[in-house]
């Protein structure tokens, strides 16, 4: 059996549950580190671009599931659901962080940050994005709105992801490399997604 199909068959025996439970584990692990000082000299700040890391590196392995199967024969359809969530769990962790550690529930501060801060505003709208993904990723979703709408509706997942990388973008000062292998990771798969589908429709 050749190694990747082995790694499916695998992966069939481990429920997608399991997910829920590892993904856990990093925020709890960094709010511990947070809670003990170990998390730099500003932890809440730490504590915030740690989760908005996490939440676009799992916005990025929800949008390799498809290529993975379909270029490199890695089958991980089942965990799409729980990675998908989990990064908007993140997503919803890196947002109170912000306005609850950070910005203190000063709400006119925090409108005026959401407003006048490009950075913010981009963030904000990939945030929002990914609201109506979370709320219909569940079979009864898929149900009622018909297989097609559902999946129209999910391709938000593409310029939620791009906002995402847009916004670490704008907020880094200098020119580090990480954001834009962020960018570039998004650009590349999304570019392989018009590829298919072009050629589904020639
Ligand atoms: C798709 C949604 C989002 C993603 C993927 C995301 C991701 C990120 C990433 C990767 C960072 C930088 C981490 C680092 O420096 O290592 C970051 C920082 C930050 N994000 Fe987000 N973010 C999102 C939404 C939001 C939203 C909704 C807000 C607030 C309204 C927000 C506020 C911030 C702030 C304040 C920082 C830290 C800026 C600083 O260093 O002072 N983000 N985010």
């Amino acid at each position: 059996m050749a190694p990747v199909q082995r790694i499916n068959a695998w992966l069939r025996a481990v429920p997608a549950w399991t997910l829920y439970v590892a993904g856990a584990i990093p925020p709890a692990w960094l709010f511990f580190l947070a809670a003990s000082g170990r998390l730099g000299a500003d932890p809440v700040k730490g504590l915030e671009r740690q989760m908005g890391e996490w939440a676009l590196m799992l916005m990025v392995a929800v949008l390799a599931v498809t290529p993975l199967r379909r270029f490199v024969g890695l089958n991980l359809l089942k965990f799409r659901r729980a990675i998908g969530l989990l990064a908007f769990f993140y997503v919803l962790g890196h947002f109170l962080i912000w306005v609850l550690l950070d910005m203190g529930l000063l709400w006119s501060q925090i409108l005026a940050d959401i407003v006048k801060r490009p950075y913010v505003t981009i963030g904000m709208a990939g945030f929002l994005m990914l609201l109506p993904l979370a709320i219909t990723s569940n079979n009864r979703s898929i149900r009622r709105m018909g297989a097609q709408r559902w999946q129209r509706l999910h391709k938000l997942t593409y310029p939620a992801a791009l906002a995402g990388a847009v916004h670490y973008i704008w907020l880094v000062k200098s020119w580090p490399l990480e954001p834009f292998l962020y960018l570039a990771l998004i650009l590349m798969l999304l570019a392989l997604r018009l590829r298919v589908a072009t050629r589904a429709m020639a």
